[in-house]
């Protein structure tokens, strides 16, 4: 494995991190992950991946880890723990895309989020994908951002608990769309982008093949399992009575209650349009929800 390509993978333990570093090593290419020491990070290393110990708060990691990088695919996510919004989300990726150009790095990946440029005033997580995505367009840097909605690996602690118990838990109206897509298809993508002529500096909205009501995924389960749903389904006013209750004493706590909102109550899904122009830039036929929850809970591949 020789360094001239080398890239680095941010949120490599993350459920779309490890499938990014999985590809690049299957395709034998070097890979630097940008873990904590927290971590859990040995599958990364039994692939072969290069284990970069930092802490995206922290400047100095950042410029260290971007050293003698050609490719930077930025897959981190926040939770209030680990730093929260305004720090890993936006000041993370500025640090990072201003590491990039001082490095000279050829092409940066920016995971963003379908609807980043909604405007969404309650979530912290959207404003930032949506200020960070206009830092990288106007920095000069060669991009790819891709804005996807759900992932289906999201839904796989669920689906197993209906295999378990038939139960279903949907908060809000069930007749919301959206367009799961399959992690490893983002993942796919997301390597691809830095080779791809027509993915240069473009933006793409990225789901699965289908558009889904909420409704539809405990029928989907039901289907692959062969049992019936019981449906619970709270109503979205309860979360904001949590919302409020939780504001008297977390401040932080509250804002991410106000990025779950932003999720439960909008619908987040691609045009017909949009996933043709995905199939044929990337060459690639999406995964449906039900195939990919076959292939990990029933097929076991
Ligand atoms: N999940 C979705 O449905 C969805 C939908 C649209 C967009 N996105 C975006 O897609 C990206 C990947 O999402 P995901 O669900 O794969 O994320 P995830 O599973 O929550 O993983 C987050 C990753 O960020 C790392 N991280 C957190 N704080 C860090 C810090 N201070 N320093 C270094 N690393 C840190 C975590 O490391 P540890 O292992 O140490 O915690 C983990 O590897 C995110 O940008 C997210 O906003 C996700």
């Amino acid at each position: 494995m020789t360094d001239d390509n080398l890239f680095l993978v941010t949120g490599a333990t993350g459920g779309l991190g490890r499938r990014i570093v999985r590809i690049l090593r299957d395709r034998d290419k070097p890979v630097r992950a940008f873990v904590r020491l927290t971590s859990r990070y040995s599958e990364l290393e039994q692939r072969g991946a290069k284990i970069f110990i930092g802490d995206l708060l922290r400047d100095k990691d950042i410029r260290k880890a971007c050293q003698g990088v050609r490719y930077i695919i930025s897959a981190h996510g926040s939770t209030e723990a680990s730093g929260g919004a305004q720090e890993l989300d936006y000041r993370a990726n500025v640090e990072l895309i201003d590491s990039a150009i001082e490095m000279g790095v050829e092409h940066f990946v920016f995971i963003s989020v379908l609807g980043a440029d909604r405007g969404y005033e309650d979530s912290p997580v959207f404003k930032a994908k949506r200020e960070v995505e206009r830092y990288l367009k106007s920095s000069g840097l060669n991009y790819t951002i891709l804005r996807p909605s759900g992932f289906a690996s999201n839904l796989l602690p669920l689906a197993e608990r209906f295999r378990d118990t038939g139960i279903y838990i949907l908060i809000g109206d069930p007749k919301i769309r959206s367009s799961i897509v399959s992690t490893d298809d983002l993942a796919r993508m997301a390597v691809d982008s830095v080779a791809i002529e027509s993915a240069k500096n473009q933006t793409f909205a990225v789901g699965g093949p289908d558009v889904l009501k909420r409704e539809e995924i405990p029928q989907i389960f039901s289907h692959i399992f062969n049992r019936e749903p019981k449906l619970i389904n709270p109503p979205l006013f309860l979360l904001d009575g949590v919302r409020r209750g939780v504001g008297f004493f977390s401040s932080n706590l509250q804002k991410s209650l106000g990025t779950l909102r932003v999720l439960l109550a909008n619908e987040f899904f691609c045009t017909t349009d949009e996933i043709d122009r995905l199939q044929s830039v990337y060459e690639i036929k999406l995964e449906s929800l039900e195939a990919f929850i076959r292939r990990y809970l029933v097929t076991g591949d």
